[in-house]
């Protein structure tokens, strides 16, 4: 029977100078699932990512993706040949250039040798960016530079360059930071668009956000899994409400 996960964890553990930030961590992601972690201020749910992301290297445990064990593997071939895209917080725009010239720029080997032999030809490019710039609300402003744009369109823009590589594992560390509720609210229908067949974690604090899109949700809580499963089941574990929701809900969007 084909494996229904995409990404899977056994036993990862990960420690700084001694201290445990994730331990003996199973984490499981079906193929084409959109999944929501949440969790405590350093919880460990970033470091995660910089995990599977090939960033920081696990000091226990392994990690496989669509069947590959790439525990170790470098942050460049994670990227690239396994095709997992991650958001950063920071900036990652070109300033003083277009929003069509950003998403083009994020295709994958365009004006390369490789180019011809992979199907990322400057048409094929040019045809992807029209559909990303539709998908990510900005079309209207495709000729506009980079640093016209506000915060939420600025996060829009980095969603649309990692859709431009066709990550097969997208993933989305507080998105919505910053925005206004109403670009928090097009973000999620737009991720929710976006997903289209393709696997999906997101990293969020806001709830509502959560409760717009979430169908499983995983709880972090000081380098462990506190809870998973439906919203529902979430929202009402005392466990996860003493830990996590009952201070989340005084500061929903105050975080910012
Ligand atoms: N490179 C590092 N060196 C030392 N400690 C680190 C490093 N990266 C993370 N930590 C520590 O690991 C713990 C988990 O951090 P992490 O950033 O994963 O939390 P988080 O769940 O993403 O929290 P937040 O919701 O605030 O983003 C924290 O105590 C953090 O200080
Ligand atoms: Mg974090």
């Amino acid at each position: 029977m084909a494996n229904p996960y995409i990404l899977w964890t056994e036993s990862l553990s990960v420690s700084f100078s001694g201290f445990l930030a994730l331990d003996r961590v199973d984490f499981s992601v079906r193929r084409g699932e959109l999944r929501v972690v949440i969790g405590p201020n350093g919880a460990g749910k970033t470091t995660l990512m910089e995990l599977i992301t090939g960033r920081v290297k696990p000091t226990a445990g392994k990690i496989y993706f669509d069947g590959d064990n790439i525990t170790g593997k470098s942050p460049h071939v994670i990227a690239s040949k396994y095709r997992v895209g991650r958001k950063f917080q920071g900036p990652n725009l070109f300033e003083n250039m277009t929003v069509s010239d950003n998403l083009l720029l994020a295709a994958p080997n365009l004006n390369t040798v490789r180019a011809a032999f992979f199907r990322s030809t400057p048409s094929e490019a040019l045809e992807r960016a029209d559909d990303v710039l539709s998908r990510i609300g900005l079309w209207e402003k495709r000729g506009r530079l980079a640093c016209e744009l506000s915060h939420g369109e600025r996060q829009w823009l980095e969603i649309g360059m990692l859709i431009m590589q066709d990550p097969k594992l997208l993933i989305l560390d507080e998105p919505t930071t910053g925005m206004t509720e109403e670009e928090t609210y097009r973000t999620g229908r737009m991720i929710q668009e976006l997903q289209d067949g393709r696997t999906v974690i997101v990293v969020e604090h806001d709830m509502n956000f959560v409760r717009q899109v979430a169908k499983t949700v995983t709880v972090f809580h000081m380098g462990h899994i506190l809870a998973e499963g439906p919203l529902s089941e979430i929202e009402n574990n005392p466990e996860v409400v003493r830990v996590y929701l009952k201070s989340e809900r005084k500061g929903e969007k105050s975080r910012a």
